[in-house]
């Protein structure tokens, strides 16, 4: 029988998991932005600033956006290393990724982008100053493959960002917990016209690992001085590491 896993709160094959996430990130990819903007209140904007200025990233660097959907950090990203950098937008899912492409083109600007699992990432070993990845690394089935990959096509000294939902303060979980499991999947349903997508996220965010079991998984991957910074009463979490 096949290894079992997490999609949201059930148990599925492992095989099954990417087809899933597959499935929620094609209907949801034409919404997604505007989506996110709602269900946050605008908050992913400095969530995303907050890695992007304290990254260390220079005019210059080479960076990979992976699970980087409609293009936030790449755009980032690509204003920080300027025309001497080189940036990649990468993602697993065409949908996304194209809503993310031609949302860039739209805005002038022109980057390498690549469908691209992060399990298996098409690039070389030691090529990437920064990696990155905001909101992607709880959906994928084998995240310490992953985060092996990842740590792999970084030259030594580079860094990850691993920007992610997280375990949250607990006096806040009452009111986190009625906003996510009742008003989510309602404003999905209203206004991307999927509920069941927005359930998903709601529920991966609980099965996601915390802010220390992450740490560990990173440490366990071969990086070094990692540590994270909460943000928003830990809603999210910046967690960052450097290969040695
Ligand atoms: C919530 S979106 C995040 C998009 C973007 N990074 C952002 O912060 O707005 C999660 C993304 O992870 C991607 N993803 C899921 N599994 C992946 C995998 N194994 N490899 C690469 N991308 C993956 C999905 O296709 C989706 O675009």
């Amino acid at each position: 029988m096949d290894k079992q896993t997490h999609f949201g709160f059930k148990t599925v094959d492992e095989s099954e998991k990417a087809d899933k996430v597959a499935e929620v990130f094609h209907s949801v990819a034409q919404k997604y932005d505007v989506m996110n903007d709602l269900m946050s209140g605008g908050l992913h904007r400095v969530w995303k600033h907050f890695t992007l200025t304290t990254s260390g990233v220079r005019a210059g660097d080479k960076v990979l956006d992976i699970a980087g959907g409609t293009g936030d950090l790449a755009r980032g990203w690509a204003k920080r290393v300027g025309k001497s950098g080189e940036v990649w937008l990468t993602d697993i899912n065409s949908s996304m990724l194209t809503v993310g492409r031609d949302r860039l083109l739209d805005e002038g600007m022109i980057l390498p982008v690549s469908l691209a699992d992060a399990e298996k990432l098409p690039f070389p070993d030691n090529y990437f100053n920064a990696v990155s990845v905001a909101f992607g690394l709880r959906n994928m089935t084998h995240k310490d493959a992953a985060l092996k990959e990842m740590c792999r096509v970084l030259k030594p000294g580079g860094k990850l960002f691993v920007l992610e939902f997280s375990k949250v303060w607990k006096p806040l979980s009452p009111f986190y917990d009625f906003y996510s499991f009742k008003a989510l999947p309602v404003m999905g349903k209203l206004v991307a016209g999927d509920a069941d997508s927005y359930q998903y996220l709601a529920e991966s965010i609980r099965m996601h690992p915390d802010q220390e079991t992450l740490k560990q998984m990173m440490l366990d991957a071969g990086f070094g001085r990692v540590d994270y910074h909460n943000m928003t009463g830990g809603v999210v979490a910046l967690h960052k590491g450097v290969k040695f």
